[in-house]
């Protein structure tokens, strides 16, 4: 029996996805041997925390190579702007101010901080992304972030007037040593905040391809509030996020007697109405998810034996999980397009489709492209407005499959 990370207590198995390859694991040659591992999604209905059963070693994610950066989105890069100006706001009326980020990864939202003479440190288990973060002006310590490092920084700068960090805190497995260091290295009226994609966007659109290694927990208001108590910590605020298909930004300070917002009361309210506090809610979100695998498969095949082809649009990490799930492979697929250059000439993790550049698709006649990159829907449509234009079309697949 697995037990949840968060509070000890048994997990009960929301969906099993069979062997996975790492979300990430693009492969330069057909000959590489993949990691693959058992994939599967618990529930803890002591402590509402979703998260992985399995999960794959950080070193082979987070290593010398990591593959995400950040910066290489115009709509992440503004979004992080926003970031560092709210900080900013924040800490207006503050002496000598001491941000920290967990997670900075190429300081795109740092380097604003640091731009602005504001006191800071970025904490990056990457290297090479973290030397990205240094070339963009940010302070920069190359570790894991928990009570030990937390003491340290403590010790060498002062406790910390905000913590934040975006996209990082859904990956690490021992949070509860994250939270530890929080408690250590938080002022006492400072604030920690952080964003990753939202359980109740992923079960409300089925959106399960953000389930992927990478990714150990599903946070909800539900989940953090109970995480948060378990630390002496207490959740104040939520602010809803339209980034990687829709995230929350979580906001936390010491103690337990703190103004909690109206927003708080009313995202638990929502996401108690889809019973994200019950394991009968994601009864319903496993059945939806198969319903759009086996529709989007169906419809792939239809249009190849009409003799079409179809080409992906994205190579994003969490197609892999789509793409695997649904059993969709290069039979189906021609080859996805991607604008990240060390993706190009690649292939997709455990599917094996070729990753071409944007230019072959620019230069190709096809008429139906399943856009992968489905969070960047806005963008890539008024991107290919000629395509759909002259004729062509994007399957899209959440909620439900649709050609548009
Ligand atoms: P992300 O959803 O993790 O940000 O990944 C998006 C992927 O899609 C990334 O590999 C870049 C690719 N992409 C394109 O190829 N063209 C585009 O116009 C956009 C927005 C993304
Ligand atoms: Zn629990």
């Amino acid at each position: 029996m697995r037990t949840c990370r968060i509070c000890d207590s048994a997990l009960t198995e929301i969906m099993s996805f069979g062997d996975m390859p790492i979300a990430n694991g693009f492969l330069t040659s057909l000959e590489e041997k993949e990691f693959l591992f058992p994939m599967t999604l618990h529930f803890c209905s002591q402590c509402y925390m979703v998260q992985l059963g399995e999960t794959v070693p950080p070193e082979a994610m987070f290593n010398g190579n990591y593959q995400f950066v950040s910066s290489t989105s115009k709509a992440m890069a503004d979004h992080f702007q926003g970031n560092a100006e709210e900080i900013q706001t924040r800490l207006k009326n503050v002496s000598d101010p001491f941000v920290v980020e967990l997670g900075c990864n190429d300081g795109i939202m740092l380097k604003h901080i640091a731009q602005a003479g504001i006191r800071h440190l970025g904490i990056e288990p990457s290297a090479n992304v973290a030397e990205m973060a240094k070339a963009n002006g940010v302070n920069v310590s190359v570790q894991f972030f928990n009570k030990a490092t937390a003491e340290k920084i403590k010790a060498e700068h002062g406790q910390a007037d905000v913590i934040c960090g975006s996209n990082v805190f859904c990956h690490i497995e021992d949070l509860n040593s994250v939270f530890e260091g929080i408690q250590v290295l938080l002022k006492d009226g400072g604030v920690l905040f952080f964003e990753d994609p939202y359980i109740y966007d992923i079960v409300k659109k089925s959106s399960f391809d953000q389930i992927y290694d990478e990714h150990v927990y599903y946070f909800s208001g539900l989940s953090v509030a109970e995480l948060a108590k378990r630390h002496q910590l207490q959740l104040v605020d939520m602010a809803h996020q339209d980034v990687h298909g829709g995230s929350m930004r979580y906001y936390i300070q010491p103690g337990s007697q703190n103004t909690v917002t109206e927003r708080v009361v009313e995202w638990i309210q929502k996401e108690e109405d889809i019973q994200l506090n019950d394991t009968r809610g994601y009864e319903k979100f496993k059945d939806s998810v198969n319903a759009i695998c086996r529709d989007l498969k169906t419809m792939l095949e239809d249009i190849k034996q009409r003799g079409d082809k179809v080409i992906g649009y994205g190579a994003t990490s969490k197609s892999t999980t789509l793409l695997n799930y649904a059993g969709i492979g290069h039979d189906l697929i021609d080859y996805i397009s991607d604008n990240t250059p060390n993706k190009i000439n690649k292939y997709t993790p455990g599917t094996h489709i070729p990753i071409k550049a944007y230019e072959e698709f620019q230069q190709d006649n096809a008429r139906h492209v399943l856009l992968l990159a489905w969070n960047h829907k806005k963008e890539i449509f008024a991107k290919e407005k000629d395509f759909r234009a002259s004729g062509g079309r994007f399957i899209t697949f959440f909620p439900e499959v649709v050609i548009e």
